[in-house]
């Protein structure tokens, strides 16, 4: 179990919902100050009384990480009310249209998967990142996918963008590998969340499938792994997107 200081502010972008949810409860009851955001407020504000009503501390915050301004203003609050921001795991993110050939995908809905799951991440980065030099201390994680080392069949914008958050951790690890601060991803194969539940089910069968663990992965077992990157123990590791995906992808 890896080991916080206190105090430890983790902002969780997602935490309303599913794999963010999760990982905002764990690291609030392993002691760390955990900032709830989503664009879910009333979500987000649910998880955030979970965690209070077990004896951690968290708070919750509005945010729309496709929308540049806005959120600029909201990460100066959490990093006014936390002093330091230590980390920020981003599980903001949606599937778009799925089971669809690639001839069949509508470039607005190619458009609006882009914007949360890949520009969002790099706004979500530019945001916290001054800080984060300032005190030369930072720890980034942006839920990627299986689907963006793999590529699923039918999910042409949800696999190409996961697979530019891939790319966009490798460069951004270099870019910050000689100070306290370090970018990785998190590749997880299926877990049944809403935005699963929200799949065509021949979509969802498809991915299970190819899992040779022949299981979903379990909320925990991704909020255990977000937690260990986020950890200050996890230090040598930047630029790498994690496996969580069953033995799917091996590498
Ligand atoms: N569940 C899986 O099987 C699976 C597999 C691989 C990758 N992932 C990725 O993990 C992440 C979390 O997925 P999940 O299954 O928990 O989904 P989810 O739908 O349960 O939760 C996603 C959360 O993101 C929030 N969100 C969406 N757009 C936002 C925006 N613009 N600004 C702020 N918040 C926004 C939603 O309100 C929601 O609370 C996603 O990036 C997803 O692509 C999930």
């Amino acid at each position: 179990m890896p080991g916080f200081p206190s105090p430890y502010t983790v902002a969780v972008v997602g935490a309303a919902s599913g794999i963010g949810r999760s990982a905002a409860m764990l690291l609030g009851g392993r002691g760390v100050t955990v900032v709830c955001l989503d664009r879910d407020i009333s979500g987000a504000a649910g998880t955030a009384d979970e965690i209070t009503a077990a004896g951690g501390s968290a708070k919750a915050h509005a945010i729309d990480i496709v929308d540049a301004a806005a959120q600029s203003i909201v990460w100066e609050k959490v990093v006014s009310e936390s002093g330091q921001l230590h980390a920020v795991v981003n599980c903001a993110g949606v599937t778009g249209k799925a089971n669809l050939k690639a001839h069949q995908v509508d470039p607005d809905d190619f458009d609006f998967v882009y914007r949360i799951n890949l520009l969002g991440p790099l706004l979500v980065s530019q945001a916290v990142l001054p800080h984060m030099l300032e005190k030369n201390y930072g720890r980034i994680l942006h839920i990627a996918s299986i689907a963006g080392k793999e590529g699923n069949a039918g999910m042409t914008a949800y696999s190409a963008t996961k697979a530019g958050v891939i790319g966009l951790v490798k460069s951004m690890g270099k870019d910050y590998a000689e100070t306290g601060i370090t970018v990785n991803a998190l590749a997880p194969a299926v877990i049944r969340t809403p935005m699963v539940a929200a799949l065509p089910e021949a979509q969802v069968k498809y991915m299970t499938d190819k899992i040779p663990m022949k299981r979903c992965g379990e909320l925990d077992e991704a909020a255990e792994m977000i937690a260990w990157i986020v950890s200050p123990a996890c230090s040598f590791t930047t630029g790498f997107t994690f496996d969580l995906s069953g033995g799917r992808a091996v590498y």
